[in-house]
């Protein structure tokens, strides 16, 4: 499966089976994750095993069940491009090794998380992680017309990049962004007011940038 088929073929899962996950798989995804913390300036940790930070009402509330790994994600409120951007590599490669996932910026008891995981750095958000009981389904999108103001020529490959931007999970699925070219030169934006619309930008950036081979993402 190349890369833009892993992208397409994610979608957000609430529901976990009781499987763990294989320690060869942590090892990626550990190893990812130190380098994010390493080179970004923002700090990816995973937590395996542990069940209380998706066990509250408001979890529930969620329709999250079995939950038992999660990603946490740190970082002032001035990083959450660079959370959704790296937040969303590390899914991309959750999904390529067979895993799945879900964003989670609300549904998740955050106190205990911070105080058992804190890292100093305030949490921004946690992505759910584990074997789904599905594979998540389609939802409803915006179209290409929707999201893009094209003038003149578009670059090789465009389109392939506003597909997988169309793909990104956006908070309440609300897909706030416009992707602008103007004679082949692309640029994406944050468009209304929402919540957590920075971190979406960033998750829409990593797959589009990731699919196309066009820069969007300035580090
Ligand atoms: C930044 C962000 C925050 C999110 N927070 C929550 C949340 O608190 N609870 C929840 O159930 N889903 C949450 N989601 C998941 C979205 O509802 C989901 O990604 C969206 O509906 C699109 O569906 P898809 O991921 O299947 O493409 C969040 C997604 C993002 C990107």
């Amino acid at each position: 499966m190349d890369v833009t088929e892993v992208i397409s073929s994610r979608h957000s899962v609430r529901q976990y089976k009781d499987i763990p996950v294989e320690e060869e798989k942590r090892g990626i995804l550990d190893a990812l994750a130190k380098e994010i913390t390493e080179e970004s300036g923002i700090s990816a940790r995973i937590v395996y095993d542990e069940e209380k930070a998706f066990s509250s009402a408001m979890a529930r509330y969620g329709s999250f069940k079995g939950v038992r790994n999660y990603i946490c994600l740190f970082g002032d409120k001035k990083s959450d491009e660079k959370i959704g951007f790296y937040g969303q590599k590390l899914v991309i490669k959750a999904q390529e090794i067979g895993l799945n996932t879900c964003w989670v910026a609300l549904t998740f008891d955050k106190g205990f998380v911070k105080k058992n995981y804190g890292e100093g750095k305030p949490l921004r958000c946690v992505i759910a992680l584990g074997y789904g009981e599905t594979q998540g389904k389609e939802r409803k999108s915006k179209t290409e017309k929707d999201v893009t103001d094209i003038k003149g020529k578009t670059p090789e490959n465009f389109d392939v990049g506003v597909k997988a931007a169309l793909s990104a999970p956006t908070a309440v699925n609300q897909q706030k962004f416009r992707i602008i070219c103007k004679d082949e030169k692309v640029s994406i934006v944050k468009s209304g007011l929402g919540f957590y619309t920075d971190m979406d930008l960033g998750i829409v950036k990593y797959n589009f940038q990731t699919a196309s081979g066009i820069k969007v993402f300035e580090e």
